[in-house]
């Protein structure tokens, strides 16, 4: 089901990744990080408009922490709806017989970044010195090196 959504071509999106670290060690099972990751860029392939952007963006919080930010200009969620997001099986409005999904993703990817002692936040930024509206979700997660 990825593969038929991994199409961005088909929108002609741009996709930009940037990253402030050059190497970071992070406390992560890569399995379920990468289940994290998948769903954020397919669900701001699935949001964004024709011919959108969209960015990974990964900056050093301090010494314990980097954030990972995965940014699209398509236009968000309904303000009155942000709270339910990471709800089991919530798809916000307008909903579209050919967005494909089950609501899943974002619950599953907020319990998997819980269990790593990480956060996921949703926010929309407003036009300032980026110029655009974004669609955000943050995900903050702990550094240093896996005990196992
Ligand atoms: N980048 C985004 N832009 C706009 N709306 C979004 C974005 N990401 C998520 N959403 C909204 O949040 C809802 C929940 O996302 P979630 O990833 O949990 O489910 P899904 O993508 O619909 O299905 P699944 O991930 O289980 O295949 C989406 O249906 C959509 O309404
Ligand atoms: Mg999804």
């Amino acid at each position: 089901m990825i593969n038929s959504l991994w199409q961005p071509e088909k929108k002609n999106i741009q996709y930009y990744f940037k990253s402030e670290p050059k190497k970071i060690d992070l406390q992560i099972d890569t399995y379920y990080m990468e289940i994290v990751l998948t769903n954020l860029l397919s669900n701001a392939i699935k949001f964004v408009d024709n011919n959108g952007e969209i960015i990974m963006n990964i900056s050093d919080i301090d010494e314990s922490e980097i954030k990972l930010t995965v940014y699209d200009d398509g236009p968000g969620v309904p303000k009155k709806e942000e709270e339910n997001l990471f709800l089991e099986f919530y798809q916000a409005s307008p909903r579209q017989q050919k967005q494909k999904g089950t609501g899943i993703g974002l619950a599953l990817s907020k319990k998997l970044i819980e269990l790593h002692q990480g956060k996921i936040e949703y926010k929309r930024k407003e036009k300032n010195s980026i110029k655009k509206d974004y669609t955000c979700f943050e995900v903050t997660l702990k550094k240093g090196t896996n005990k196992s």
